[in-house]
């Protein structure tokens, strides 16, 4: 395996709510693949203590931190390359953030542009202040493990500001505990809504929105024919006065893993519907074999629960060396 050096340990999180869409696959899941065969110390994480910042029902969540999990392994992350884990199985994350906790200024996390997005829009009474501290978990789980480098989306830069901040003050006051942790930042723009392209890509919303990872051929061509463009039939790439056209755009040249400037060269003279089909042709043959794999690992549970624990034993082994150190160094051995 080519290893390249600067990245010392890699540790990533993704949360189990709801199925991974285009969106996750492209923005997330498949660099997390290709990260496995640049570096051989990487930790991913179905954080399943972040999931709950939101109300859960428990039954759907049980099913969801499965289905996140064969969805990571059929994509392509390797149990024999990475370490692949549930949160909340790794005590120490919990003991960590509460450490943590205790040295994190609230004004820090008055800042955070996701408190304030969601606090605002909390379902009933006052936001959890689960959701408050929830960049402060999101810490502990990096620092646990000491990672080097943490690949996120830029919707997560200023938690990792924090992780870093909060790094940098322990170190100070203890000595030099942790590394500070960088950023890896994927090269795919967010996907688009595919009804309201002024929107996002989520899991959350009409599902005419989204391309979810398990959408048959089918329905992958009708939610991209029916996808929102506009009046001009040619395809050329402008997200801001052409918002649809260009995420159409910018998704193929993701799949090809080419450039918004190639695809556009490809299809000078075509029409917009001529994009739409090809991009129904390549969605299919990226989706259909992760699908296929998907159904495989959903009739052998024992395999997927294997990984599980096989991926908490090891975690937990770095995790108990690191918390004891830290115990030992705040005074709580
Ligand atoms: P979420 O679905 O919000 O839990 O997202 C998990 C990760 O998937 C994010 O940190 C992003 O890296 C990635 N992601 C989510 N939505 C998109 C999108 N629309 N386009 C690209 N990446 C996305
Ligand atoms: N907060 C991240 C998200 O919503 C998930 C996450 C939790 C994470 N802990 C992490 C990502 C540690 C990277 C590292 O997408």
């Amino acid at each position: 395996m080519s290893t390249v050096a600067k990245f010392k340990r890699i540790f990533s999180g993704i949360q189990p709510t709801g199925f991974p869409h285009l969106g996750n696959y492209l923005g997330a899941i498949r660099s997390w693949v290709k990260l496995q065969e640049q570096c051989d110390d990487v930790i991913y994480s179905v954080v399943d203590l972040h999931a709950l910042t939101v109300p859960q029902d428990p039954l759907q969540l049980r099913d969801n931190i499965r289905n996140l999990t064969i969805c990571l392994l059929a994509c392509g992350v390797d149990p024999d390359k990475s370490i692949v884990f549930q949160q909340s199985k790794v005590l120490q994350h919990t003991g960590l953030y509460w450490l943590l906790s205790c040295r994190t200024p609230s004004s820090k996390l008055n800042t955070q542009t996701q408190w304030k997005t969601k606090s605002r829009t909390a379902q009933v009474g006052t936001p959890p202040l689960g959701l408050y501290s929830y960049p402060v978990l999101m810490a502990a789980d990096i620092l646990l493990y000491k990672a080097s480098h943490v690949p996120v989306g830029d919707d997560q830069i200023q938690h990792l500001e924090l992780t870093r901040d909060l790094a940098k003050s322990f170190n100070k006051l203890y000595g030099n505990v942790f590394p500070i942790p960088r950023p890896i930042l994927g090269n795919v723009p967010r996907l688009r809504n595919l009804r309201y392209p002024d929107q996002k890509m989520s899991k959350s919303g009409e599902d005419s929105g989204r391309i979810n990872l398990t959408d048959s051929p089918d329905i992958i061509r009708k939610k991209i024919r029916r996808s929102v463009t506009d009046s001009i039939n040619a395809v050329t790439y402008d997200p801001a006065s052409r918002p649809g056209i260009s995420n159409l755009v910018e998704t193929y040249a993701a799949l090809q893993d080419s450039t918004v400037e190639k695809v556009c060269t490809a299809f000078s003279g075509k029409q917009t519907v001529d994009l739409k089909d090809k991009l129904v042709d390549l969605l299919v043959a990226h989706l259909i074999p992760i699908q296929r794999k998907m159904d495989q690992l959903s009739n052998d549970m024992t395999y997927v629960d294997n990984v599980l624990y096989d991926g908490c034993n090891k975690a937990s082994n770095i995790a108990v060396v690191n918390y004891t150190e830290i115990e030992a160094v705040v005074g709580i051995s």
